[in-house]
């Protein structure tokens, strides 16, 4: 469990002394050649879109998976569980997932991903297991109390209203429901992220916040949330 006291000074100290050295570099010349080629990936990391989107999505789907695999163990789904996942990129975690559960809804903003999710997902969508769609955490097409589990995996950081989305899922979620988000060390700093993300769940109503890291990729945390 990480600890997260008095982290706000040590937070804004953190972000003084990466922005120096920031700077420093730019003197050099050393950010300002890397920053296009920076840019263009992680825009495209949050945002999926034409062929360099759909290439991403299949590095995703490969360097996600035990992430997913973990994650979705973790959950310990049943028949009875509805599950949502919001923000699902290529869609390999609602396969997982819908292997457990006796329905699996997904909602992700870009075309290419829900594309690929389609894809992957076409006999469970068939068999009216699975249903995917194209929207944003922001505005979940489905009516309250609808699921009993949502998951979220390194989108929360791109949503457009972090605090609307937290909304929408608490919306959507039945009383007793379980949230699980997965965060992952980027480039912002992971632990203000953390708090940035419990004070939206408190503020929403979510009860029971739990934090635990994981060591995939470059680490990251599992947090999850209940809502009563
Ligand atoms: C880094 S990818 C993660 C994909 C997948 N969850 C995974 O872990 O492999 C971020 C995803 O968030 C989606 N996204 C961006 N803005 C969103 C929003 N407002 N609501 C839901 N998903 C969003 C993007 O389209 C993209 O597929």
């Amino acid at each position: 469990m990480l600890v997260l006291k008095n982290k706000d000074a040590q937070t804004k100290a953190q972000l003084q002394q990466a922005g120096a050295r920031i700077a420093e570099q730019a003197k050099g010349g050393v950010v300002s050649s890397q920053k296009p080629a920076y840019l263009v990936l992680e825009r495209q990391f949050g945002h999926p879109s034409g062929l360099l989107g759909a290439l991403i999505g299949v590095a995703m789907a490969i360097e996600h998976a035990v992430l997913h695999w973990t994650a979705v163990n973790r959950l310990s789904l049943s028949t009875s569980d509805r599950v949502l996942e919001v923000g699902f990129g290529p869609g390999t975690a609602i396969k997982l997932a819908s292997m457990r559960a006796g329905f699996v809804a997904g909602i992700e903003p870009s075309r290419e991903m829900v594309a690929q999710a389609i894809r992957r997902n076409k006999s469970a969508i068939r068999a009216g297991r699975v249903e995917i769609l194209r929207a944003s955490a922001e505005a979940i097409p489905f009516p309250n109390d609808s699921f009993s589990v949502v998951y979220e995996a390194n989108s929360f950081s791109h949503w457009e209203s972090p605090e609307r989305g937290l909304a929408e899922i608490f919306r959507v979620l039945r009383f007793g429901g379980r949230l699980m988000m997965v965060l992952r060390k980027g480039h912002s700093e992971l632990e203000s992220e953390i708090m940035r993300v419990a004070r939206g769940l408190s503020r929403v109503g979510f009860r029971q916040i739990g934090f635990e890291e994981h060591g995939f990729g470059h680490g990251g945390v599992f947090i999850t949330a209940r809502k009563y």
